[in-house]
């Protein structure tokens, strides 16, 4: 389905990606990068093992490795892998559990069938189903980390992405109990999280004890009542995927819901999104995680559309994609990270249009899901 024009740019960027991701790893090896200080990654074992973000290098590793088979990239894989041990034991982890685990020790299982690998990834499928709220039906976002939240009743869009994990666990070992919660939990956020629009709320602060919606806090887009990007993103891609994992035909249609509203925004800002769908027209932010992200649920979601719908989610993907890359892609081997112009939230001084490493790791998905060489790590 790809033009000429578009095969061409894929297999240049291919290229590209393989020779810096061949620098970064005999540089990088099993440190963990987060974003570059001074154009330099510090190492995030150093004081912030926990940190949501530790397992998308090993997850850049593991898809590298499947697709080239060069075993520079599964030893440094293997090597962040034991060192999430102490977050995955220490016993302080909050839902992020899928996006730590499943890139680095089921990650690992997939491809290597190591058990101690899966071992790993059942543990955390364990911390998180133990997040269920079971009145609420639905999964606690946080912790308590500072005395003016209780975040006990938090639900946020981007476990959508973690509960990849409770269908993987399901498979392991038979249980129906972590697909429920994942479906339970799925339902909520579709309830109670997506709007009629199909643009998305950040954080719905529930009543713990009824489930009833109390408030909406402020959040990393602009406002509460604001269309932060890669929070659409995030549920374009997780209701994508709890419906490859459930066949429950709602996900999919929500997917489709809010990939519509995405692509009908990034339309009108030449296909690079916005940190906000709803900020203010000034300043002009950008947020390319987003992109990268929401490239590669739609190219999900082009798995299971009638063939005439197809193009829509395809397209738009590519399209998303060879823009927001050929605006931020720094393909210098000896620069630290490649796609810039990521935004940790719209109000995060600081780290607004800079590169995070989250935005390389969906970049890579989504250029080898293009190619047929992905693996799938969801
Ligand atoms: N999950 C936090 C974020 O997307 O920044």
């Amino acid at each position: 389905m790809l033009t000429a024009e578009n095969q061409k740019w894929l297999d240049e960027v291919w290229g590209k990606i393989q020779t810096k991701m061949s620098a970064e790893v005999d540089r990088i090896g099993d440190k963990i990068p987060y974003i570059p200080e001074n154009g330099k990654y510090v190492d995030m074992s150093d004081g912030r093992i926990g940190w949501w973000t530790n397992g998308f290098w090993p997850g850049m590793l593991w898809q590298m490795y499947h697709a080239t088979g060069d075993e520079r990239y599964k030893k440094a894989a293997e090597g962040v892998e034991k060192k999430l041990d102490e977050p995955l034991n220490g016993g302080n982890t909050d839902h992020d559990t899928g996006f730590l685990w499943l890139h680095s020790a089921v990650a690992d299982y997939r491809l290597t069938g190591n058990e101690e690998s899966k071992t790993r990834g059942i543990h955390a499928a364990n911390i998180l189903a133990g997040r269920y709220n079971a009145d609420g039906k639905f999964i606690r976002a946080w912790n308590n980390w500072d005395k003016e939240n209780d975040r006990t009743g938090w639900i946020i869009i981007d476990c959508m992405m973690n509960i990849p994990l409770l269908y993987w666990a399901t498979d392991m070992i038979g249980d129906p109990r972590y697909k429920q919660i994942a479906m339970h939990h799925a339902d909520t956020a579709m309830e109670k999280i997506v709007r009629e629009d199909g643009s998305c709320y950040h954080i719905v602060a529930l009543n713990p004890d009824t489930g009833d919606v109390e408030f909406y806090p402020p959040c990393q887009g602009y406002d509460p009542n604001g269309s932060w990007s890669r929070g659409q993103a995030w549920a374009i891609y997780g209701f994508a995927l709890s419906y490859k994992h459930t066949g429950k035909q709602e996900y999919l249609d929500a997917a489709k819901k809010v990939a519509h509203y995405f692509l009908a925004n990034v339309a009108q800002t030449g296909n690079v999104p916005l940190v906000d769908f709803r900020a203010p027209a000034e300043p002009v932010m950008y947020d390319s995680t987003a992109a990268a992200c929401a490239a590669c649920g739609m190219l999900e979601i082009a798995q299971h559309v009638p063939e005439f719908e197809k193009p829509l989610y395809f397209n738009g993907a590519v399209n998303m994609l060879k823009a927001t890359m050929e605006k931020f892609c720094n393909w210098d081997p000896e620069a630290d990270s490649i796609l810039g112009g990521g935004t940790v939230a719209y109000h995060a001084k600081g780290q607004i249009e800079v590169p995070i490493i989250y935005g390389d790791y969906f970049m890579i998905e989504a250029v080898l899901r293009l190619l047929g060489k992905d693996f799938l790590i969801w």
